[in-house]
């Protein structure tokens, strides 16, 4: 991971940030109020109960999962005694909750009251083209759009959110991001915490004006100073002495990058990346999460005394970001407490000799231009990059171009989940060694992914994941043709 001592080596980040022009992040943000810097009202730290966004009830029909979803605005009273207006999928922020049943389509029909268009896209989906929310497919305001899911995959915590172009980053920092989770039968038979002990928890970056209406960064921001959890500013969530599941989403629209830890110390489990659960339950105590990355982790407070004060922290607390996520208050004896499995599931290992094309993406900020581009280019959404045949394994490696900025970047892959073969060389932490969506790739790193192509043809994305450098054309185009 990035550490701060490497962030202060690349010389000031004030200086860094001069070098960026105005439009390097406000220019996404043309939609909202003019950047100011003023402060927004102080937020205590865990002076609100957590919440979790409501699950949506599906209408079933011939073995179909059918929903209704109305983008519009709204307000929430996010800061204590505050309004924030917001941009809400059912004019909720985040958004409701979508649960699948793995090998069961879903159906949404999604109607944009916003004044904007938008685009629905599907995170980590394995969807056909026309679902994917591609920005040439988008829907004008008084529109609606029906999105096929047909869930052929295994149980994940996926996302969705807006993917209109060149504002993926405005939309969903207006509010525009919901958890879309899958079930399936392998997971069932684990005997994983359940229920009101299966808890999401999407973490996203926010600034503030005085009104409590969020803030567009200006150009020496890079992340917001107040970490919302589920919408919630630093909550506190009081837990049973037993062993919790929680779905970590990065849903930062900023360049939050996090890294996770305990302030006790303690050990936790991860047991899911953002495609799938792991083969095994992997111990850890510092979690890096970079934006749109899911984890799936489960923490045991069962050996903490009642009335323990657990503190979820940051320590990637740089750029103005925050130290603190919120905090665990050990208040109830629990009646019983589910065990983490010794194994989980299979996870098929996609092999090197299997490959039958390699590529390479260089990721870097163009100071000329100030744009951000992939291999030189910056996205247009008429021309396609790569071809990749539908069936065949490729092996992409990821290259952060950046030597004179010390630029993170997140690479995403729509329509196909891939494994990290290796990062500079080293192989991936077992953390992160099982079906990703999205890497992160360190300035000046190397990270070798490997990819089997199904299931279907068409025209999907790929892009970096700090959604303001793909807006600033960060994004590129894939045709996946038929053998
Ligand atoms: Cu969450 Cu194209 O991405
Ligand atoms: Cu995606
Ligand atoms: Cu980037």
């Amino acid at each position: 991971m990035l550490t701060r001592r490497d962030l202060l080596k690349f010389g000031a980040i004030a200086g860094a940030a001069a070098a960026l022009p105005l439009e390097r992040l406000t220019g996404a943000f043309s939609t909202s109020a003019a950047a100011s810097t003023q402060a927004g009202p102080p937020v205590p730290l865990f002076g609100v109960p957590l919440s979790v966004p409501p699950v949506l009830k599906p209408k079933r029909l011939f073995g179909v999962d059918f929903y209704g979803i109305t983008m519009k605005e709204a307000t929430a009273e996010i800061l204590p005694g505050t309004t924030t207006p917001i941009w809400g999928y059912d004019g909720i922020f985040p958004g409701p909750t979508v649960v699948a049943r793995s090998g069961r389509p879903v159906i949404i029909k999604q109607r944009n009251q916003l004044p904007e268009g938008t685009a629905v896209h599907w995170h980590g989906g394995n969807v056909p083209s026309s679902s994917d929310g591609h920005p040439l497919d988008s829907i004008d305001p008084g529109r609606s759009r029906f999105y096929f899911y047909p869930n052929r995959q295994p149980a994940a915590t996926l996302w969705y959110h807006d993917h209109f172009h060149h504002k993926e980053s405005a939309h969903t920092y207006a509010g525009l991001t919901g958890l879309y989770i899958i079930e399936d039968k392998a997971e069932q038979r684990l005997g994983l915490p359940k229920g009101k002990y299966d808890v999401p928890l999407i973490i996203q970056d926010r600034l503030f004006n005085a009104d409590g209406s969020f803030r567009p960064p200006s150009p020496e921001e890079f992340v917001g100073d107040v970490l919302l959890v589920n919408g919630r500013p630093h909550p506190f969530f009081e837990v049973e002495k037993r062993a919790y599941r929680f779905r970590l989403l990065n849903g930062s629209s900023l360049d939050g990058l996090i890294e996770l830890g305990l302030d006790s110390g303690g050990t936790f489990h991860v047991i899911g990346n953002d495609g799938g659960l792991l083969e095994a339950p992997v111990p850890v105590t510092n979690l890096p999460l970079a934006p749109s990355e899911r984890a799936d982790v489960v923490i045991d407070f069962s050996s903490y005394e009642l009335g323990s004060q657990i503190v979820l922290k940051n320590a990637f607390a740089v750029f103005g970001g925050a130290a603190d996520v919120m905090r665990f208050d050990v208040t109830g004896e629990a009646g019983y407490n589910d065990g983490l499995p010794a194994t989980l599931v299979p996870v098929e290992r996609l092999s090197e000799s299997a490959a039958v094309q390699s590529r390479e993406f260089v990721m870097a900020f163009d100071l000329a231009t100030a744009r951000m581009l992939i291999n030189g280019r910056e996205f247009d959404p008429e021309r396609v990059d790569i071809t990749p045949r539908l069936g065949d394994t490729e092996i992409w490696t990821i290259v952060n171009g950046e030597t004179q900025l010390p630029i993170p970047h997140v690479f995403h892959t729509h329509l196909v989940r891939f494994q990290i073969l290796d990062r500079d060389g080293a192989p991936p932490a077992p953390e992160e060694a099982g079906w990703k969506d999205s890497v992160r790739v360190d300035p000046g790193a190397r990270v070798r992914i490997i990819m089997k192509f199904g299931d279907f043809p068409g025209r999907f994305l790929y892009h970096c994941h700090l959604l303001g450098h793909a807006d600033l054309g960060m994004m590129g185009q894939m045709d996946v043709v038929l053998p």
